[in-house]
C-alpha cells in the first residue's frame, strides 16, 4: 500500500463552466500527463414551469472535451444536488466514462424514495451509478491518482474529491465571503458539516479548492476558486478559529430563514436516480411528482 495519496506536485488543468440558471460550477479536470479527464457536477437544463429539459450546459462540456481531444474517464457527482439536475447519463452516452458518487447515496435514496413514494422498481442500492466511493477510496484519471473523502453535513453522502493540488469540495464550503452551504435538508447536520470542513481545512495550505456554487455575495463577480489557506483565514462561517458550537448555532439560525431551493423537487427525483428521469408510464411519457406537504 502506498502512503497518503496526496501529491501537491501534480497540477491538473481545471476548466470551469458556470451555469447561470442555478449558480452551479461544473468542471473538466485534466490529467497533466495524458489526455484523460473527469467531469465534476454537470448540469441538465430544466424549465420547470414548462416541464421542459434541455442539454445546452452539458453540450458545452461535451464540446469542450471533444475540442481539447480528451478522453472522459469519470463523471463525478460530489453529492445528490437539490438545486440542479445532473446531466451525467447524457454525457456518458456521448463520451463514455464511469459515473461515481459516495456510497452514502443509499441513505439518500432510502430517504427520498419514501418522500416521493417510489415503488419497488426504484432501487435503493446505488446501482444506478457505476462506482460508489467509500471514504479514502482512490481511483485513476489517466496517470493521475484521485481520492475521495467523506465530507457529510450538507447531505449525508457528500464527498470531496482530491486530484493532485486540486480539491472539489461540492457544497462543503463556499468561497470565503460565502461561508458554507445549508445543513437542513433531510440527513443534513450542521455539526457534521463543521467536522467535514475541518477535514478540508487540514489539507495543505496551497491546495486549490473548487466550489460547486457561488452566488456573488454583496454584488461581487462570480468566483469559484480559492485555497485552503484563504478559507482558513477568511471564511465568514468557519475562518479565524470559530468553534464548532458557534458554527452550529450560526448555521442552524441561518437555515431556519431559508426557503426551499427552486428546483429541489425535480432535482432530487432525477439525481437520486443518477441523473435519469423517472421511468416512462404505459403511454411512454415521463412525469415528475410534487409531494404535497411532503418536504
Ligand atoms: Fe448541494
Amino acid at each position: 500500500m502506498s502512503a497518503s495519496p496526496l501529491d501537491m506536485t501534480l497540477h491538473p488543468e481545471v476548466h470551469a463552466f458556470f451555469d447561470e440558471a442555478t449558480n452551479t460550477i461544473s468542471y473538466i479536470v485534466r490529467d497533466p500527463t495524458s489526455q484523460a479527464c473527469a467531469i465534476i457536477d454537470s448540469v441538465m437544463d430544466i424549465d420547470y414551469a414548462a416541464g421542459r429539459i434541455a442539454h445546452d450546459h452539458a453540450d458545452a462540456l461535451i464540446g469542450a472535451v471533444r475540442g481539447m481531444g480528451l478522453r472522459l474517464e469519470w463523471i463525478i457527482e460530489t453529492h445528490v444536488h437539490a438545486d440542479h439536475l445532473s446531466a451525467a447519463p447524457y454525457i456518458q452516452q456521448q463520451l463514455g466514462g464511469r459515473i461515481g458518487i459516495g456510497a452514502g447515496i443509499k441513505v439518500v435514496q432510502e430517504t427520498f424514495g419514501k418522500i416521493f413514494n417510489e415503488g419497488t422498481e426504484f432501487q435503493r442500492d446505488g446501482s444506478q451509478f457505476d462506482a460508489l466511493f467509500e471514504d479514502g477510496d482512490t481511483y485513476m484519471i489517466g496517470n493521475m491518482q484521485a481520492f475521495a473523502m467523506d465530507t457529510p453535513g450538507h447531505t449525508p453522502a457528500c464527498m470531496t474529491h482530491v486530484m493532485g493540488d486540486a480539491a472539489f469540495v461540492g457544497d462543503t464550503l463556499f468561497m470565503p465571503d460565502g461561508g458554507s452551504a445549508r445543513a437542513d435538508f433531510p440527513g443534513g447536520d450542521a455539526g457534521a458539516l463543521y467536522d467535514s470542513i475541518q477535514k478540508v481545512l487540514a489539507l495543505p495550505d496551497g491546495m486549490r479548492l473548487f466550489m460547486c456554487h457561488d452566488y456573488g455575495p454583496n454584488g461581487r463577480e462570480i468566483r469559484w476558486e480559492t485555497t485552503v489557506a484563504e478559507e482558513r483565514a477568511y471564511n465568514i462561517h468557519v475562518g479565524g478559529g470559530r468553534t464548532r458550537e458557534e458554527f452550529v448555532k450560526l448555521r442552524n439560525d441561518r437555515d431556519a430563514t431559508l426557503d426551499m431551493p427552486r428546483l429541489i423537487i425535480p432535482s432530487l427525483q432525477v439525481n437520486m436516480r443518477g441523473g435519469q428521469l423517472p421511468p416512462a408510464d404505459a403511454s411512454g411519457k415521463r412525469y415528475l411528482k410534487v409531494p404535497i406537504n411532503g418536504l
